[in-house]
C-alpha cells in the first residue's frame, strides 16, 4: 500500500464539450454545425445518432453544475459551440446562445467552481465548411473574430482559455481517415488543415494577449505513447516517426517554431507539405501559460514499407483494453510527460483530458459498479504522480468524462462518465467511480496498492 499524495493546490477537474452533451440542437437554437451534417449521413454514427438532445444539458445545467459541487471538483472544462454564437459561423450574433454559456457561467461561479473554456472542440459551423472549411485560409479569420466576441462577452466570468481541443483528431480524423467531420479523405488536405489550425492558434493568443492581457491561454494536445513493436532497427525508427508525426508535428510548431525536420521532409517528397505564408511560424510559435495534454492510450509500431505516408501500423499496447479497444498502459502517460520534459521549455503541464469507457449500466439496487474504470483512473493518476515526483510541472488534471455523452462516430454506444445518463428519462447516477473521484480530490491523493492494482478495485475484478 503506498499513499499517494499530490501537490498542494494540484487543480481537480473533470471535461465535457458542447456537441457532446448540450443538445437543444434544433434550427432556432443553434445553427448547423458540420457534425449535425456528418450525422445525417447514414452508416457515419454506428448508432446512427445526432447531437439534438444528447444530455439535455443545455436545460439541466442547474442541476449539472450541482452535480459538480456534489463531486467536490475544483474546475469544469467545458467547450462553446461555435453556431450556437454564430449560427452562419461570423456577422450575426445569436444573443440566446450567448446568454446559455452566461448563465453557465455564473452558475458555475456561484457554486465556486472554476471554468476552463475551450473555443473549438469540433462544431465548425457548416456555412464555414460550404466555404472550404478548415482548409480554407479564410477560416482562421472566421475563427479570431469568434474568439474576440467570446473574451468580450465572457471576459467577466473567463479567466482560462483553450484554442483548440486536439487539432490532430480535426485534422487527421476529419480530412484523412473521414471518420470525424467533415469526412474528407485527403491527405493533404489534412496536413493543410493542421496548419490552419495551428495559425488560428497563434492568432488568437495574440488577440488575447492584446485585448485581454490578464487572462491566460492554451491548447489542447491529444498524444500517444509510441513504442517499437519488435526491438529492430526498423520498428525503433517507424515508433520515433508516428511520434513525430502526430505528437510534435502539433508541439514543435508552438514550442519551436517549425515543423518536425523528418516528417516534413517526407511531406516535402510527396506533395503532401502544408502552403506556408511568411510569418506564419512566428505567430504560431507564441509563448502560452500552458498546455493541455488528452493521453488515452499507447500503441506499439511495426514498420510496414506498403503502407502509405506512415511505412507503419501501430498496434494496441496493454494487460487489457477498454470498450473502445484502446490498450490499458498506464506508464504510457509518464513516459509521454517524461519526454515532453526533455523535448520543451514548456508551460505547466494540465491533462485535460484522461479516462476510459466501460460497457456500464445499473444494478438492481440501482447503483452503477465500474471497478475497471477506478482501476483505469488509479493506475493513470499514479502515473501522472510519478511524472510529478520526478519533477514535471503537472498543474492539474481533468477526467474524461463528467457523464456519459455523444462519443462522436460511436454516438451513445460508449460511456465515459463518471455519471451514468440514462439516456430516456436524462437521469443521473454518480458511478462508484465518481464517488472514488470525490474522495481522491477531497483528500487530494489515494491509496495505492502499488502492485499496479487498487486494492478494492482488483477485488472486484479479479481478471
Ligand atoms: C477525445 C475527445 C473527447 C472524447 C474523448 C473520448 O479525443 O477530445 O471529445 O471524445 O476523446
Amino acid at each position: 500500500m503506498e499513499q499517494i499524495q499530490f501537490p498542494k493546490d494540484f487543480l481537480w477537474g473533470s471535461a465535457t464539450a458542447s456537441f457532446q452533451i448540450e443538445g437543444a440542437g434544433e434550427p432556432a437554437q443553434r445553427g448547423e454545425s458540420i457534425w449535425d451534417r456528418y450525422c445525417r449521413t447514414p452508416g457515419n454514427i454506428l448508432d446512427g445518432s445526432d447531437g439534438k438532445t444528447a444530455c439535455d444539458h443545455f436545460h439541466r445545467f442547474e442541476e449539472d453544475v450541482r452535480l459538480m459541487e456534489q463531486l467536490g471538483l475544483h474546475s469544469y472544462r467545458l467547450s462553446v459551440s461555435w453556431p450556437r454564437i454564430l449560427p452562419e459561423g461570423m456577422g450575426r450574433v445569436h444573443q440566446d446562445g450567448l446568454n446559455f454559456y452566461k448563465r453557465l457561467l455564473e452558475c458555475l461561479r456561484t457554486h465556486r467552481i472554476q471554468p476552463l473554456v475551450t473555443l473549438y472542440h469540433w462544431d465548425l459551423p457548416q456555412r464555414l465548411q460550404e466555404r472550404g472549411g478548415w482548409q480554407n485560409r479564410e477560416t482562421v479569420d472566421a475563427f479570431v473574430a469568434y474568439a474576440e466576441i467570446l473574451f468580450r462577452e465572457l471576459r467577466p466570468w473567463v479567466n482560462n482559455w483553450v484554442t483548440f481541443n486536439e487539432p490532430y483528431c480535426t485534422a487527421f480524423l476529419g480530412h484523412w481517415v473521414g471518420r470525424h467531420a467533415p469526412g474528407i479523405r485527403d491527405y493533404a488536405a489534412a496536413v493543410q488543415v493542421s496548419h490552419h489550425l495551428l495559425l488560428a492558434h497563434g492568432k488568437t493568443v495574440r488577440l488575447l494577449r492584446q485585448t485581454t492581457p490578464n487572462a491566460k491561454i492554451g491548447i489542447v494536445l491529444n498524444m500517444n505513447s509510441y513504442y517499437p513493436h519488435q526491438n529492430t532497427e526498423e520498428d525503433r525508427r517507424a515508433a520515433e516517426w508516428n511520434y513525430q508525426a502526430w505528437n510534435s508535428w502539433f508541439a514543435d510548431p508552438i514550442f519551436k517554431g517549425g515543423y518536425p525536420q523528418e516528417v516534413l521532409a517526407l511531406y516535402e517528397a510527396e506533395g503532401l507539405a502544408p502552403r506556408r505564408e511568411p510569418g506564419d511560424m512566428a505567430l504560431i510559435h507564441q509563448p502560452i501559460d500552458f498546455l493541455g495534454l488528452n493521453h488515452y492510450f499507447s500503441e506499439t509500431v511495426s514498420a510496414n514499407p506498403d503502407v502509405w505516408p506512415t511505412r507503419s501500423e501501430t498496434h494496441p499496447l496493454g494487460d487489457t483494453r477498454t470498450a473502445m479497444g484502446w490498450g490499458v498502459y498506464p506508464q504510457g502517460i509518464h513516459d509521454l510527460l517524461a519526454r515532453l520534459d526533455r523535448d520543451y521549455q514548456h508551460p505547466p503541464i494540465f491533462i485535460t483530458e484522461n479516462g476510459a469507457a466501460y460497457p456500464d449500466h445499473p444494478a438492481e439496487d440501482g447503483l452503477v459498479r465500474d471497478p475497471e474504470r477506478q482501476d483505469y483512473l488509479a493506475r493513470y493518476l499514479y502515473q501522472v504522480h510519478r511524472a510529478i515526483r520526478e519533477g514535471v510541472d503537472v498543474r492539474g488534471y481533468y477526467l474524461w468524462s463528467l457523464m456519459d455523452n455523444f462519443e462522436w462516430a460511436f454516438g451513445y454506444t460508449k460511456r465515459f462518465g463518471i455519471v451514468y445518463v440514462d439516456y430516456a428519462t436524462q437521469a443521473r447516477t454518480v458511478k462508484q467511480s465518481g464517488h472514488w473521484y470525490a474522495n481522491v480530490i477531497q483528500n487530494n491523493g489515494f491509496v495505492y496498492d502499488g502492485a499496479g492494482q487498487p486494492a478494492e478495485a482488483s477485488k472486484a475484478n479479479p481478471s
